[in-house]
């Protein structure tokens, strides 16, 4: 069973939708732990809530970033944990992390990656005016939001919408497709070369964008 550890700065829906998605059957992992960088981020409460270890690794207490990544390697590798997955983890992760991990670090972000990256997504999309925007798993390389894409899906946005509004459209979808993200990963169906991601059969779901909008 595949061992994942989540890390997690604040609300943890996301991690939510995993633990879920483990819990009815859809998804063959264990969540070993979760790390977090705030003491009172609520994806705590969820963990407590289902049994899952948590460790509170405060930045503040290391003098470089790369130190406190190399805490939070090491706190995942005594655990076994395989794959690492960030669920609203809001730092730039460093290099000592990502050479461990190489290709095993998945992020989510709220926007259809090229296209705004970094905070506030979603704030972006409605700024711009763009008529469509989405949600990328991506996994995690030394750039903003730049790692190779696992997965998207899209959603319309409309004239009306607010960065909070849409901000609830995109997220339905990163619930649906973060679980699945991983469960492509838990079957061995992912195989990165370069830039890309390439989803092995038995279905070429991952060949286009899973898209809402077209059922
Ligand atoms: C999500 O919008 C995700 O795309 C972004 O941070 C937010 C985290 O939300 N990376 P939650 O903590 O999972 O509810």
């Amino acid at each position: 069973m595949l061992r994942l550890g989540v890390l997690a700065s604040g609300r943890g829906s996301n991690f939510q939708a995993i633990i879920d998605a483990i819990g009815s059957g859809r998804l063959n992992a264990k969540i070993e732990l979760l790390i977090v960088d705030k003491a009172n981020a609520y994806a705590v409460q969820r963990a407590n809530k289902h049994s899952i270890d948590h460790v509170f690794i405060n930045p503040k207490d290391f003098s470089s970033k790369d130190d406190f990544f190399i805490a939070i390697r090491d706190e995942l590798q005594k655990r076994g944990v395989e794959l690492v997955i960030l669920a609203g983890f809001m730092r730039v992760v460093q290099k000592p992390f990502i050479d461990a991990y190489a290709n095993r670090i998945m992020n989510i972000h709220p926007a259809l990656l090229p296209s705004f990256p970094g905070l506030h997504g979603q704030r972006q999309a409605v700024e711009h005016g763009v008529k469509i925007s989405g949600c990328t798993v991506h996994f995690v390389d030394e750039g903003m939001d730049t790692g190779p894409i696992i997965i998207q899906a899209a959603v319309p946005v409309c004239s009306e919408d607010t960065e909070e509004s849409l901000a609830a459209r995109i997220l339905l979808q990163e619930h649906r497709i973060y679980p699945e993200a991983i469960r492509l990963y838990s079957e061995g169906r992912l195989k990165v070369e370069g830039r890309k991601v390439i989803i092995s059969s038995p279905t070429d779901e991952g060949c286009c964008i899973i898209n809402p909008l077209l059922g």
